[in-house]
C-alpha cells in the first residue's frame, strides 16, 4: 500500500459537528502520574497514538501494569518510589520530546543506568535542555551530541535544584518537576509561561506544588511526594489536533464546524487568539471546568476578509505547535504578516520554520525567513494550479496535516508522502477529512 497521499481541491463546504482525538500532553501526563500512583488509575479516551503508546510502553518497563480495554485504560501504580526494573533496559521514546524530557525527571533516583533512543527526529533534537537541570539534582547522564542515545542513572539522595527556565518549554519544566516529586527538600523553578497540565494534575492530586504567577513569569516550588492517588480522568480532546479543522473552517467559503469537548486551557489557546486578531469567527459554547483544565466547544466559522498580523511574542508558547498551520491564514490574509522570536520551532519534530516557508514558497507565497522569524505575504486570491510534492520531512505530522489543508483550501494537485506520519498525534486524521468532504 502506498504510504503517500494525492489531495486536490474539490469543492467543500460543511456544516458540522466533530469530535477529535484525546489531548496529546495530557494523555502522557496522565500515562506517567498513574505509573506514580498509589493504586489503580483509569482513563477514558485515552489518546492511543504511537506517542502514547510509547509512553505506556516506557512505564511497562519500568514495571508498572497497564491494561487497554476497548473504551478505557487502566494502570496500577506502585507508589511514587514503587518502579521496579532490570539493569540495562532501553525505552524508546520514538517521536515523542514529551515522553522522552519528562520521564527523565522520573528516572532522576533510577538505581540503574537506562538507555533511551528514539527515531530519527527524535535522534535530532536538544536533550541537553534537560540533562543540564537533572545533572544539578545528582543524575549521571550522558548525551551524544546533546541528544540521543543517550543514557541515565539515577542518584540515590537527588539533592533539590534552583532552576532559571527561559525558553518557555513546558516539557523542560515538567520533567524538573517530576524530578522534584522525587526529591527531599524544596526544588525551584523559575519559569518563561508555557502549558501548565503539570502543575493543574499536581493541583488536582493535592501534590506539594506551590505555583505564584509574576508579570512574565512563574515561580513553582516542588517537594517529595510521598503518596500519590489514582487519577481517574476523562482526557479532553486536543486543540492541537481541532487546530487544523478550525484553520481549514476559516479558510473554506460557507462552512461552519463545531468540535466538541476540546481542552481549552489558557495556556494551550494562543491559536485561537492569534486567528481571531486575524479576523476569524471563532467562540466557544459550554465551558466548562474538569480537574482544574478549562473544556469548550469551539465554534469556527469560514471568513471572508482575513487580516495580517504583527503578532505578539506573548502568544508563542501558547501556539508553538500550531504555528505551521497558522501560517496558511496567513498566506490567504490582506497584507504582510509577521511571526518573531519563533527560533524554538526549528527544535520541533522538523525543522519546522524552515518547512513552514517551505511550504508556502511552493505555494508561491512569498517569505522572508530568519533563524528566529518569519514575514509572510499574504495573497486573498491564491489559487494553485500546479503540482506539489512534499518528501523527506523527518515525518513531521504537523507538517503532513498541514499539507492536506493547504490542498483542500487552496488547489493544486498535492502529493504528500509518509502519510503514516498522523499515527504519532491523530491517528483519525484522515477518516475526519473524509468525513467533512462527504
Ligand atoms: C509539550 C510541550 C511543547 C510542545 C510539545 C508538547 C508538552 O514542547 O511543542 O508538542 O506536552 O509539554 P516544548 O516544551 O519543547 O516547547
Amino acid at each position: 500500500m502506498s504510504n503517500s497521499i494525492t489531495i486536490k481541491k474539490e469543492e467543500v463546504n460543511y456544516n458540522k459537528i466533530i469530535n477529535v482525538s484525546g489531548d496529546k500532553s495530557i494523555s502522557i501526563r496522565w500515562v506517567l502520574f498513574a505509573s506514580l500512583a498509589n493504586g489503580v488509575s483509569k482513563a477514558k479516551n485515552l489518546l492511543l497514538s504511537e506517542d502514547v503508546l510509547a509512553a505506556i510502553n516506557a512505564v511497562k518497563k519500568l514495571g508498572t501494569k497497564v491494561k487497554i480495554r476497548k473504551d478505557y485504560c487502566t494502570i496500577i501504580g506502585n507508589g511514587p518510589d514503587g518502579y521496579k526494573f532490570k539493569k540495562n533496559i532501553t525505552i524508546n521514546s520514538k517521536n515523542s520530546g514529551t515522553l522522552g524530557r519528562l520521564i527523565m525527571g522520573l528516572l532522576v533516583n533510577a538505581p540503574h543506568k537506562i538507555r533511551i533512543i528514539g527515531d530519527k527526529s527524535l535522534s535530532k533534537r536538544d536533550f541537553y535542555r534537560i540533562a543540564e537541570p537533572l545533572k544539578k539534582f545528582g543524575a549521571d547522564i550522558r548525551l551524544t551530541n546533546r541528544g540521543l542515545p543517550l543514557t541515565i542513572k539515577g542518584s540515590e539522595n537527588p539533592l533539590p535544584i534552583k532552576y532559571l527556565e527561559n525558553k518557555g518549554s513546558a516539557q523542560v519544566k515538567s520533567s524538573i518537576i517530576l524530578a522534584g516529586l522525587k526529591t527531599r527538600g524544596k526544588t525551584f523553578i523559575k519559569c518563561k509561561p508555557s502549558r501548565d497540565h503539570t502543575e493543574k494534575l499536581c493541583k488536582y492530586l493535592k501534590l506539594p506544588l506551590k505555583v505564584k504567577k509574576k508579570k512574565n513569569y512563574d515561580l513553582i516550588e516542588v517537594k517529595k511526594a510521598i503518596k500519590i492517588k489514582p487519577l481517574n480522568y476523562n482526557i479532553p480532546s486536543d486543540i492541537s489536533s481541532g487546530a487544523f479543522f478550525i484553520v481549514l473552517t476559516a479558510l473554506l467559503n460557507n462552512s461552519k464546524l463545531i468540535i466538541r469537548n476540546i481542552n481549552v486551557n489558557p495556556s494551550r489557546i494562543g491559536i485561537i487568539t492569534i486567528l481571531k486578531k486575524m479576523g476569524v469567527n471563532i467562540q466557544f459554547k459550554n465551558k466548562k471546568n474538569y480537574k482544574g483544565e478549562l473544556i469548550a466547544d469551539v465554534l469556527t466559522v469560514s471568513t471572508k476578509k482575513l487580516k495580517a498580523i504583527n503578532c505578539p511574542s506573548k502568544l508563542n508558547s501558547g501556539a508553538i505547535d500550531e504555528f505551521l498551520i497558522i501560517f496558511l491564514v496567513a498566506a490567504k490574509a490582506h497584507g504582510i504578516s509577521y511571526f518573531k522570536d519563533i527560533g524554538e520551532l526549528n527544535q520541533k519534530e522538523s525543522p519546522r520554520l524552515k518547512w513552514g516557508a517551505k511550504i508556502l514558497n511552493k505555494m508561491g507565497i512569498k517569505t522572508i525567513t530568519t533563524d528566529n522569524s518569519i514575514k509572510i505575504f499574504g495573497n486573498p486570491n491564491l489559487e494553485i494550479n500546479k503540482k506539489i510534492i512534499i518528501k523527506d520531512y523527518l515525518k513531521d505530522h504537523r507538517v503532513f496535516m498541514t499539507s492536506v489543508i493547504a490542498g483542500l483550501a487552496f488547489g493544486g494537485t498535492w502529493n504528500i508522502h509518509n502519510k503514516d506520519s498522523i499515527k504519532t498525534s491523530f491517528p483519525k486524521f484522515l477518516d475526519i477529512i473524509e468525513d467533512l468532504r462527504n
